[in-house]
């Protein structure tokens, strides 16, 4: 096997395996190597997102949405669906089964492109070389034209409530849960808090999220992050905001947690702590001495704004750099690399980066929140559109959120697009590529929308931010 590539992509997850792929495409010679070690000791490509992340976060967030429908939409629907109930062990295989196909879907993509796979440890040496270390020990030494460094995130931990991966767990440890807890603690009420926390809930848990902001969901729009607040409470979330954690102990079977929040000193015993607290940049033994890359002050791998590194010919991409912590986000930045390495124009807008939280309702935004729009000084207006007033979300028994658009006053932009409601996470992607078209919102109002679909909310809410709606009141 050769052992000089023109592209060697560290990391294989949703940043670097696009990107070696694409170079692959660009007709480079390629090599990708991953070390993602699974429970049961087996390899597999994919990082964080197909094996403890978005995938599996997501089966089981489907397999417990179709539970508590069962439980608690199916009358409406005039459906009996007496004695359901739950089977942990089987949602589990459901979910493991669905990333072993997701992951070795990657070899049949790395083989079908021509790309080498190389299962074990990469560190970059000087000079443009890869030590690829196999998981038998052997090691070789690559030589490439390009070296593309993307090795992802891993959880933070919290020093007051360590990790002890039996009972007070990260997020890949909520995600193996085997059975049901009686009352699970989930420390920081982000995106994993609550999607992992409303999987369990759905399942029958008692959850207590504890988050040290005293507002929920600080990066959202708040009108938005208000709503959310209110369905996650009907639905038994116990969302303590201004917490701060100072102490977790495990004493048998269960863990004490310490908290000060506005009314003083409290605390909470739960059967299961999980500590989801945002992630950090992960670089362990990746880059030997006299490498000239250079880490930020929070330990993410410096880049510019193409992805590339201070030394010459080594890029960076995905969560290991600046930038949100997405899968979306790190495979644009991966594709664009391996088409700048190809002599190619490629560029990433991160204005248009969609966030999406996989709750119900489901949470989606692209763009500025109202409350960064107001802080800009631009003059905007509102368009809002419930879905209340949408007959699909209606017949699918749905009918809770809304859809908001921000526009400029002056020139009608598009500046921001929130919604909150069923299915928002695919109703995001027209407002991403109306504002990567630069639309207006006049452009949406006169694009047709399918009667009956959730999209007319979008449409909607564009016809209200100039008080033409016509499905619902303007106000
Ligand atoms: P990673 O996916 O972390 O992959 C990095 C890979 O590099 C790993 O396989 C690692 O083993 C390997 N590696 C690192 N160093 C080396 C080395 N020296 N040698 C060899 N291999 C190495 N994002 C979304 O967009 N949507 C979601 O729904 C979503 N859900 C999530 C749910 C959870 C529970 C979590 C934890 C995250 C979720 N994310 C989601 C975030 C998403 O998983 C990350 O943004 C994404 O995985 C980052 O991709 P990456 O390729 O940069 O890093
Ligand atoms: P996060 O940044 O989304 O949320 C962390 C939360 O913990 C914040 O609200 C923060 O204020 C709070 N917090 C921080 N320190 C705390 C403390 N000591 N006590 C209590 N609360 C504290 O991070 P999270 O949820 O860990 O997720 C990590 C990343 O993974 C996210 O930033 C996101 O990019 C990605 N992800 C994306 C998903 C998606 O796209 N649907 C799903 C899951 C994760």
């Amino acid at each position: 096997m050769a052992d000089s590539f023109d592209v060697v992509v560290i990391g294989g997850g949703p940043a670097g395996y696009p990107a070696a792929i694409r170079a692959a495409q660009n007709k480079l010679s390629v090599a990708c190597i991953d070390e993602w070690k699974n429970l049961d000791g087996t390899l597999a490509f994919g990082g964080t997102c197909l094996n403890a992340g978005c995938i599996p976060s997501k089966a089981l967030l489907e397999s417990s949405e179709l539970l508590h429908r069962a439980q608690h939409e199916f009358a409406a629907h005039g459906i009996k669906a007496a004695g359901v109930s739950v089977d942990v062990a089987q949602m589990q295989k459901r979910k493991a089964g669905i990333v072993k196909t997701m992951t070795q879907g990657i070899l049949a993509l790395f083989k079908a492109a021509g790309v080498t796979a190389l299962q074990g440890h990469g560190k970059l040496l000087p000079g443009r070389k890869v030590e690829f270390t196999a998981a038998d020990g052997t090691r070789r030494e690559l030589t490439a034209k390009n070296v593309i460094l993307a090795s992802g995130s891993t959880p933070m931990e919290l020093k007051s409530a360590p990790f002890d991966g039996k009972r007070i767990i990260d997020s890949w440890g909520a995600l193996e849960i085997d059975a049901v807890p009686k009352k699970l603690g989930v420390i920081g009420g982000g995106v994993i808090g609550l999607e992992l926390g409303s999987v369990w809930r759905r399942l029958g848990a008692e959850v207590v999220v504890l988050e040290a902001l005293p507002d929920f969901l600080a990066v959202a729009d708040q009108q938005l992050a208000k709503e959310a607040l209110r369905h996650f409470k009907k639905q038994g979330l116990d969302v303590r905001l201004g917490a701060k954690v100072t102490g977790a102990k495990v004493s048998g079977d269960s863990v004490q947690v310490t908290y000060t929040d506005a009314k003083g000193e409290q605390s909470l015993t739960v059967d299961k702590l999980v500590v989801s607290i945002g992630r950090r940049p992960f670089t362990k033994d990746l880059l030997a001495d006299g490498t000239g890359v250079q880490l930020d002050e929070r330990g993410f791998i410096k880049v510019d704004d193409d992805c590339r590194t201070n030394a010459e010919g080594i890029w960076a991409v995905g969560d290991a750099v600046r930038g949100p912590m997405l899968a979306h986000k790190g495979k644009e930045e991966g594709v664009s690399v391996a088409d700048r390495i190809a002599g190619k124009y490629a560029h990433v807008n991160y204005k248009t980066v969609p966030s999406v939280i996989y709750t119900a309702p489901e949470i989606a935004w692209v763009g500025l929140t109202e409350e960064q729009v107001k802080a800009s000084g631009r003059a905007y207006k509102v368009g809002m559109f419930p879905f209340l007033a949408s007959g699909r979300a209606r017949a699918m028994e749905q009918a809770q959120g809304f859809a908001k658009l921000i526009a400029a006053q002056d020139d009608d932009e598009i500046l921001g697009v929130h919604v909150i409601g069923p299915m928002a996470g695919e109703l995001i992607a027209e407002a991403v590529l109306a504002m990567e078209y630069s639309a207006s919102s006049e452009d949406l109002q006169r694009t047709i929308h399918a009667h009956p679909t959730l999209s007319e909310a979008i449409h909607e809410a564009a016809l209200a931010a100039d008080k033409r709606a016509i499905d619902s009141i303007n106000k």
